[in-house]
């Protein structure tokens, strides 16, 4: 790799983030880990440590320790900060979810949680995950969410106006998985986001999740359509979760063809006109994936356990600088 040829370089040229998800207590300790990220990313997310689970532990406690170490290492280094997440069904503190709150004050403690997260952050980070996964695999809402089961459908469009209250200028977003090729998913996504707008919801934004495995071959011109309909909404559309696990026996042809995926990827952005790509890590060495496969996937991202930039890395950066 030559120092003037890095991911963040190419991206810049072009006006673009790229971005990647990362972790406090792995800068504070590892060089190699926070000299890669500050070198080749122009932004990033906390993969864990803005979530509702760890920014209000007790109901009425904030702690942003963690996440203000990450929002001054991107300052200190230059990069913007998307924020992820503020209502998901997910890594939610056990008070949230299991209080028995009724309809109004499950709403009260959204709005409460939004308010201190946004105000913390103000003029910090320049957009927010406000509403992660709200949508079944199957098609319909999450109904399992603890934000559906307490307040019901109307939780999502709940959740964006708290946050435009909140903070005028922040950009919000709807991010959802399983949308990143022509579907129900995306269908479904798509009908919900025109309908916000619609009712003047304030939203800018949809991110795309893209966890796909190498095996998935995406059609460029179809996901391409797919995600230019929602620019054509007036939205922003980020990649916000890339990665591509390889299943195992993993080979090098395996790798070369991860490395052509993650190209066709990011000609789908570049075709729709996507203005952030963000990874979900950039080593090999820390990915969700080898354990949430159970060992059957791994090498997902750009660099390999030793931070060596993989055949990935060289087709991301070729895509960026063509
Ligand atoms: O914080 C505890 C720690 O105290 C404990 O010692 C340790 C032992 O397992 O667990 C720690 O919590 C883990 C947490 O990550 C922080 O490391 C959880 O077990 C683990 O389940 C959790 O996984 C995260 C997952 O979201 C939760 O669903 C992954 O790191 C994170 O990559 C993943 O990210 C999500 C996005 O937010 C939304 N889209 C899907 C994506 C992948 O699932």
């Amino acid at each position: 790799m030559i120092a003037d040829q890095t991911l963040r370089m190419a991206a810049d040229r072009r006006n673009l983030l790229v971005g990647a998800a990362c972790s406090p207590h792995l800068i504070a300790r590892e060089p190699e880990y926070v000299q890669t990220l500050a070198r080749e990313f122009n932004c990033l997310v906390a993969e864990n440590c803005m979530k509702a689970a760890y920014v209000q532990p007790e109901r009425g406690r904030f702690d942003f320790g963690p996440a203000d170490r990450l929002v001054a290492f991107a300052e200190e280094n230059r990069m913007r900060v998307r924020g992820h997440t503020l209502v998901w069904h997910n890594q939610m503190p056990e008070w949230m979810k299991t209080a028995g709150f009724s309809r109004e004050e499950a709403l009260g403690v959204m709005r409460d949680h939004i308010r201190g997260v946004l105000a913390h952050f103000k003029g910090r980070v320049f957009c927010w995950d406000v509403v992660n996964e709200a949508l079944a695999d199957g098609g319909g809402w999450r109904t399992k969410s603890p934000w559906f089961q307490m307040i019901g459908p109307d939780y999502v469009e709940a959740a964006f106006r708290f946050a435009r209250e909140a903070d005028p200028d922040v950009l919000l977003f709807y991010n959802d998985y399983g949308m990143d090729q022509p579907g129900s998913k995306a269908d479904e996504c798509y009908r919900m986001v025109r309908d916000f707008l619609d009712k003047g919801v304030p939203i800018d934004g949809v991110g795309f999740q893209y966890h796909l495995g190498v095996e998935n071959h995406l059609d460029r011109s179809a996901c391409a359509a797919n995600v230019r309909r929602f620019r054509e909404l007036g939205l922003a559309v980020h990649f916000t979760e890339m990665d591509m696990g390889i299943r195992k026996p993993i080979t090098d042809e395996l790798r070369s063809q991860q490395a052509s995926e993650y190209a066709n990827r990011v000609g789908i952005a570049l075709d729709a006109g996507v203005s952030a790509l963000v990874f979900w890590g950039f080593t090999d060495k820390y990915s969700w994936v080898p354990s949430f496969t159970k060992g059957e996937y791994d090498e997902p991202l750009l660099f390999d356990s030793s931070y060596r930039p993989k055949p990935a890395w060289k087709a991301v950066f070729d895509a960026l600088a063509s």
